[in-house]
């Protein structure tokens, strides 16, 4: 008997095989079983009909417990009524453990009584679908950045610097010395690019913002790519493409998952490039003539004003240019105003916020070494970073993509918490 997996059941239409499976959910009458059978790779429905399969075998079936773990043979059958297409009309069950009291049932359960089962609510369709989305976005990102020529470089998560500023930060021995956990692999990827010309990450940060919104983890995981000999205009190209990309990737390849989360996909189907851009100066005009009197020039955009901006468009949008002194020290002045810096956060549609920051770098050695001082920051532990300005700098540009952030509007996720298969939050180290 050949075991395979229920992704794999497709190839075997109208033979007998056998899956490793855990019992998601069961119906039955007195004639038939319905068992809702998860091994993983995907969800498809069994049929234990009496009369096939007899007495012993159905009452077996008929007393299955939810999340008890079993080989089952059957027949790989079409089923037209189900997304899947399959079925597996069951011949015979084998027991491996039999799971009393599955906390989790179909019931409605509260947001923390979930968040205290995490490692047992990843099991759920829905969980399941979100990270088989976020495994896709993963994937096509490596597509996209290895079919583009760019060098995966793997920053330290242990350093001695804050490229993000010094308020958010997780402090940590390193033997004897003051050490942090890194909040964005930024500055060595700038170190990566003077050597391989195109790089790109993807890895862990970390930052100890007190903020508890529905778009802030503690830990969360950033691609961070950086590009030298590149303007800043010419890496919105790039953002915009690799977006446009894992978009189109996770409709061509996660049709199921979509339809499970009722994600409407007619919005995900436009997303193409080029994305609109608009000024940050525009974007505060916008603001205030659209009554929002608790904004000025010179301050950040609050959640509600990103999504307010983002509603005029059906398109992820660029906001560019914003003032230089609510931006970190690293970023390039516009070449003609010294009150903004070259830069763009990229807004996702849909009321899901800030998805890329990114910027164009400062390349002259007496700017940056300025900056960083002006910034409060020890220019000792710079002195390797400013190295980069002093030999052989070049115009390069960079940014990053909050991974939980694109789940969460790709999958249309309430809250980044379930884009992450342990999220790390304010007030939670558990499970
Ligand atoms: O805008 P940020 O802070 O930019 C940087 O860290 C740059 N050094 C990146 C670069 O140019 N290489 O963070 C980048 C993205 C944000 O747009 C957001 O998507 C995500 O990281 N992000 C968070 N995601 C979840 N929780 C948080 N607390 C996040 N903070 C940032
Ligand atoms: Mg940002």
């Amino acid at each position: 008997m050949k075991k395979i997996t229920i992704a794999e059941m497709a190839s075997y239409n109208g033979q007998t095989v056998k899956l490793g499976a855990w019992v998601a959910n069961k119906r039955s009458s007195g004639k038939i079983a319905f068992l809702q059978l998860r091994d993983g790779s995907g969800f498809v429905q069994g049929v234990v009909v009496k009369a096939e399969v007899g007495e012993e075998l159905f009452a077996a079936a008929k007393s299955l417990t939810q999340e008890t773990s079993l080989y089952v043979t059957g027949e790989v059958k079409e089923d037209e009524r189900s997304a899947f297409g399959y079925e597996l009309a069951v011949t015979d069950i084998e027991i491996i453990h039999v799971a009393q009291d599955f906390p989790i049932t179909p019931k409605e359960h509260g947001t923390e009584f979930l968040m205290d089962n995490r490692h047992l609510w990843l099991r759920s369709r829905k969980q399941h679908a979100i990270m088989k989305i976020r495994n896709e976005i993963i994937r096509a990102t490596y597509e996209f950045y290895n079919d583009n020529g760019f060098i995966k470089v793997d920053p330290p998560i242990l350093t001695g610097s804050a490229p993000e500023g010094t308020s958010e930060l997780f402090a940590t021995k390193y033997f004897d010395e003051d050490a942090f956990l890194s909040q964005s692999g930024q500055l060595y990827m700038e170190a990566a690019a003077m050597a391989l010309g195109k790089v790109f990450s993807f890895g862990p940060t970390f930052r100890a913002e007190k903020s508890k919104t529905r778009r802030h983890l503690i830990e969360f995981w950033m691609i961070e790519p950086e590009m030298a000999f590149m303007e800043h205009h010419e890496s919105l190209e790039v953002q915009e493409q690799y977006v446009a990309h894992i978009v189109q990737s996770v409709l061509k390849n996660c049709r199921l998952e979509l339809e499970r989360l009722e994600r409407d996909t007619t919005k995900l189907e436009k997303i193409k490039a080029p994305f609109p851009r608009i000024t940050y100066d525009e974007a505060i005009k916008w603001l205030n003539d659209n009554g929002f009197d608790d904004i000025e020039w010179g301050e950040d955009f609050g959640a509600p004003h990103e999504t307010a901006i983002a509603e005029n468009y059906d398109m992820p949008v660029f906001i560019v240019n914003y003032p230089t002194n609510i931006k970190p020290f690293y970023m390039q002045p516009h070449p003609e105003r010294d009150d903004v810096v070259l830069c763009a956060d990229l807004i996702a549609p849909e009321g899901y916020g800030e998805i890329i920051g990114g910027s164009e770098r400062i390349h002259d050695f007496e700017l940056m070494k300025q900056r960083i001082n002006e910034h409060g920051l020890d220019e000792e532990a710079y002195a390797w970073y400013l190295e980069l300005s002093k030999y052989g700098a070049v115009p390069h540009s960079g940014f990053g993509l909050g991974l939980e952030r694109t789940v969460a509007w790709i999958s249309g996720a309430e809250h980044v918490r379930e884009t992450i298969p342990f999220p790390r939050l304010l007030n939670r180290l558990y499970p």
